[in-house]
């Protein structure tokens, strides 16, 4: 299976730095093969860059950072899945800043997931404890029930066959935006729990198939180590994608992975 590589630009760059970040990144993208990379811009530039990737190729898609799940209506500054449906692929969900600043929960979550597969968007459901969930080869019981929560209230009503088109995002909340990245070993034990939790419900080959994604202070440096750990089928970036270079190099080193 290919890596997923999805760039998180969060509310990082202004119109004029999107109109050099793309342009770069379109020279330097379009041509890597073995990957899949998923751009999630700012919403307000999504179609500004689009309109620069015109031609674009099968492996580079776009994603927003987040939808609203009713259609249509009096929700005032949010966008649908369904008015992103013929614009984007992939969706992420839940990300851990907006359950902290916007407090989203799992409930209205599960809807968002919902609306996405409605449309055929591909929800990318971020999931993370703040602090440690294993450390020195115990489980803090109070994390791993956190997680396992926002797992299982986020996927509430999400039957086998809808799963199937989900993307979970492991994003330990203490390693985002830091310099101290969860180790690769780390990640995969978590992963297992985590598949081991859903496999309860959806079956072992079809959590086997789940796609379980890793971010936290991803660097061009610290990639591969991620993407060489048959567990992680991906990572979700986000300071280092506003980096043409940098997120350039993660994307090359995913295209040359392969389990
Ligand atoms: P970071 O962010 O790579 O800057 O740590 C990751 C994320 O929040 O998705």
């Amino acid at each position: 299976m290919q890596k997923i590589i999805i760039g998180n630009w969060k509310m990082y760059p202004t119109l004029s730095d999107t109109s050099v970040l793309a342009a770069s990144l379109r020279t330097s993208l379009d041509t890597i093969k073995g990957a899949e990379i998923v751009i999630a811009p700012p919403t307000a530039w999504l179609l500004h860059v689009m309109d620069i990737w015109k031609t674009r190729p099968g492996h580079v898609h776009f994603a927003v950072q987040n939808i609203w799940s009713d259609d249509q209506g009096a929700y005032t500054g949010e966008i649908s899945a369904y008015m992103l449906k013929d614009l984007v692929g992939y969706a992420i969900i839940g990300h851990s800043e907006r359950r902290q600043y916007q407090k989203e929960e799992s409930e209205m979550l599960s809807e968002k997931i919902k609306a996405c597969l409605k449309w055929k968007i591909k929800p990318i459901l971020c999931v993370g404890e703040t602090k440690k969930v294993i450390e020195d080869g115990k489980v803090n019981s109070y994390q791993w029930s956190k997680l396992s929560e926002q797992l299982e209230d986020g996927l509430e009503g999400i039957s086998k066959d809808m799963i199937e088109n989900v993307i979970i995002a492991y994003e330990p909340v203490w390693a985002i935006g830091t310099s101290n990245p969860a180790t690769p070993e780390y990640t995969a034990e978590v992963v297992k729990k985590m598949r081991a939790l859903l496999a309860e419900k959806y079956g072992e080959k079809t959590v086997e198939e789940l796609p379980f994604l890793y971010g936290g202070s991803v660097s061009a440096h610290n990639a591969g180590d991620y993407l060489r750990n048959p567990e992680i089928a991906g990572l979700l970036v986000g300071g280092a994608s506003v980096k043409a270079k940098d997120f350039t190099e993660i994307c090359q080193i995913a295209s040359r992975v392969n389990h």
